[in-house]
């Protein structure tokens, strides 16, 4: 490989390495070149796998982890949204099991007139994608022109497509790397890879949903605390309006895991039903972007009772090829788990529904794997809930019923059934802001 003598001899990675692993703050010129370099090649896999254990290990400061943002988004190409005439703002969410909420959610915010710039990716493991999800609609398109986002940011207000190779590449190299090298849960690099992606987005606005919980990345609030912390200011220092919620994710978000049996749900939800728990995360989000929009006043209820927040999805659904109406995949297998006693679902947890859903053929395990759109869990009580003994707990759903052992394995002690309710907290836990 020939690269210029300015970017061989700048640095040594072994110094930087060497650095982090003291504890010491990387100076910003090495940090800089250490993300360049390996972008390009001239640092190895291996010594960036050493840095970013150094990184989990020891953490970094926030000077650090705004020049490794900052590397990460001058990797390749910024977007901008300022010629639209409109605010924009964007959502983000640290991905939980049934999190469907951009579907209903980007519609519901750009029917007042706001663009919703929603770049998403695939699932991976436990966690759905949003674009797996979209993709259960026949003829729906996740890859757009940069051209095509902005004509129909325009012509309907809310986008949600793939992210393009140009944005970050450095980000999607490094998390490649971080995924085979057991350094994915480091806050800083955590929160730079989210955020570099979304500065170099272009979005003026950002709200957050940082998950705690069984079924988040961060099984701890304490942590998605930090991390929520640690994203807001990062925003905020780079020009973006940024708040965060910290939400619960112990137990699935509303009654469906999966893909098209998510997308059912949420156009219950657009259409003023759904469950309460996916409503009341709607709202919440809606109304923070709205606010961070320049819009606080927006009865974010009247748009989804009256249709509004449903126009606008129909015309979002079509502008990317979709058919809004057409039939969603149907699973061939099903298999329907009952209650064993009477009493109240006292515990459902997120994790193991994930997994369950996931081997059902719902997610992928590897990048290049297809997923099964009409695969996944079709919950039919949530805790807090009264059941009766033999009453239907949840469906598995499959086009292979050899698929239901293992899914079964993964709920097996997932769930209780008590004599009295136990009182969960608010699905909402914090506001984090600037
Ligand atoms: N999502 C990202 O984009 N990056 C991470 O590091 C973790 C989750």
């Amino acid at each position: 490989m020939t690269l210029p003598s300015e970017v061989v001899e700048a640095h040594d990675a072994v110094d930087v390495i060497r650095a982090k692993r003291d504890g010491r703050a990387v100076p910003e010129p090495a940090l800089r070149w250490m993300v360049d370099a390996y972008t390009r090649g001239y640092v190895s896999d291996a010594q960036m796998s050493a840095f970013t254990m150094a990184v989990l290990l020891n953490g970094m400061d926030r000077g650090e982890i705004r020049v490794m943002t900052d590397a990460m988004i001058a990797s390749g190409e910024r977007m901008s949204f300022a010629s639209l005439g409109k605010p924009t703002v964007d959502k983000h969410s640290t991905g939980g099991v049934g999190d469907k909420i951009t579907l209903p959610l980007a519609p519901l915010v750009a029917s007042f007139g706001v663009a919703v710039p929603q770049l998403s990716g695939r699932g991976l493991g436990h966690t759905g994608g949003t674009l797996d999800k979209l993709e259960s609609i026949p003829g729906w398109r996740a890859a757009l022109t940069n051209e095509e986002m902005f004509a129909q940011l325009q012509s309907v207000g809310a986008v949600i497509c793939a992210a393009g190779s140009g944005l970050a590449p450095a980000d999607k190299k490094l998390y490649a790397l971080r995924d085979v090298t057991g350094t994915v849960e480091a806050i800083p690099l955590i929160a730079s890879s989210i955020m570099s992606k979304k500065i170099a987005e272009g979005t003026d606005a950002l709200v957050l949903d940082v998950k705690f919980g069984s079924g988040a990345f961060m099984t701890d609030i304490d942590r998605a605390r930090e991390l929520a912390r640690t994203m807001v200011a990062l925003g905020t220092d780079s020009g973006v309006r940024t708040t965060a919620l910290l939400t619960d994710m112990n137990t699935p978000l509303g009654l469906a895991i999966g893909n098209a049996n998510e997308v059912r749900e949420s156009v219950d939800v657009l259409a003023g039903g759904g469950p309460a728990d996916v409503v009341e995360l709607t709202i919440a989000l809606a109304r923070e972007m709205l606010e961070l929009a320049g819009r606080p006043d927006a009865d974010v209820e009247a748009a989804l009772a009256d249709g509004r927040a449903m126009d606008t999805w129909r015309a979002m659904i079509r502008a990317q090829d979709g058919d809004p109406d057409a039939a969603l995949p149907t699973p061939r297998e099903s298999h329907t788990v009952v209650a064993d006693r009477a009493g109240v679902l006292t515990r459902l947890e997120a994790l193991p529904f994930g997994i369950a859903a996931w081997r059902l053929g719902a997610g992928r395990a590897r990048a290049q794997d297809p997923v099964v759109h009409a695969a996944g869990v079709d919950l039919h009580a949530k805790p807090g809930d009264r059941v009766a003994a033999g009453q239907p707990l949840f469906t598995l759903v499959a086009d292979d019923d050899k698929r239901f052992d293992r899914a079964l394995e993964a709920v097996d002690g997932a769930w209780t059934i008590g004599d009295t309710a136990v009182a969960a907290g608010p699905l909402v836990r914090e506001r984090i802001t600037a």
